[in-house]
């Protein structure tokens, strides 16, 4: 395993990789995702998903998550629609995976059995994944056609791969690089200079984002916007750079006139249709 030398995801490579949205398209042409997140305690982490999600390109969104997590998202995004405990049924195969373009599984949810379950049925399908927060654990991946991707904090990233949190800090980029060859999925190592790594070797740092980030539900966000950058890009590793890059311009965007300490992660979602434009 040799950890490639990382290089930088500039504007450039952005502007010259966004999809067009063609005129001739209707919501089939994008696909609809599938986001598993969120329960009664924590139904903010379903909807900052979901709004980054539907605000990033996707055809249509279906959010499986707990009733009550449904009646409190509703009203901030009506545009979704729901399968109600969703989690559950996916984890006891009720409900079937080949209708989605792509799926995210992990904000707002908790690490215990029935997620690990939901994994394991969204391992076996063919289309692309993102674990994360509640879906990230300590587990090998079967080889598949499509990719995983895995969304960690550094924490995060000690707690799956075992490797010590203060020497991961030493060499971020080795590090993702190293697992994401070894697990053989793609590892997207956030926080300051965001490290992309790609399970063949391929390794970027995004220089986009700042510490008004720093604020529960930024990464949720991220998580959405990864998802629907799935659905309408070609290339797989192109949305996940891109979403990457844009979500930290937006906080680049936030901070030219107003205070770091200031940014809520829905936000975020607000300023995402002036600064994907910049890009266009
Ligand atoms: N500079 C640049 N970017 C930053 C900085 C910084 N100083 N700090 C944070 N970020 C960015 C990260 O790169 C990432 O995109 O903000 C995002 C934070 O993501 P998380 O750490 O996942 O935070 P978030 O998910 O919003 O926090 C709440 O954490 O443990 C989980 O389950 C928990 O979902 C819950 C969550
Ligand atoms: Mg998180």
């Amino acid at each position: 395993l040799i950890p490639s030398t990382p290089q930088l995801w500039t504007t450039a490579h952005v502007q010259s990789t966004l999809p067009r949205r063609d005129s001739n398209s209707h919501k089939g042409s994008f696909g609809t995702a599938l986001l598993i997140a969120g329960t009664q305690e924590m139904p903010g982490a379903a909807l900052l998903a979901g709004l980054g999600a539907m605000r990033s390109g996707l055809g249509k969104l279906v959010i499986a998550t707990e009733p009550e997590a449904i009646a409190m998202i509703v009203s901030g995004l009506p545009e979704a629609t729901y399968l109600q405990n969703g989690l559950q049924q996916i984890a006891q195969r009720k409900s079937s995976i080949d209708p989605y373009r792509a799926a995210a599984i992990g904000p707002g949810t908790h690490p215990d059995s029935a997620t690990e379950s939901a994994v394991m049925v969204l391992l076996e399908s063919q289309i692309p994944i993102i674990l994360d927060a509640g879906a990230l654990s300590k587990r090998s991946y079967p080889t598949r056609q499509s990719p995983v991707i895995l969304t960690p904090h550094p924490a995060e990233f000690a707690r799956i791969t075992g490797v010590d949190i203060n020497l991961l800090e030493t060499n971020r980029s080795h590090y993702a690089s190293l697992w994401a060859q070894k697990l053989q999925v793609a590892i997207v190592l956030k926080g300051p200079s965001t490290v992309v790594a790609f399970p063949d070797g391929d390794t970027w740092i995004n220089p986009t984002g700042n510490s008004a980030l720093a604020k529960g539900g930024s990464g949720d966000t991220l998580t959405g916007m990864m998802l629907g950058m799935l659905c309408c890009h070609e290339d797989w590793k192109h949305a996940v750079l891109n979403a990457v890059h844009i979500h930290g311009a937006c906080a680049d965007e936030w901070i030219t006139t107003r205070s770091a300490h200031t940014l809520l992660a829905h936000e975020l979602i607000e300023v995402l249709p002036v600064v994907w434009k910049k890009f266009d």
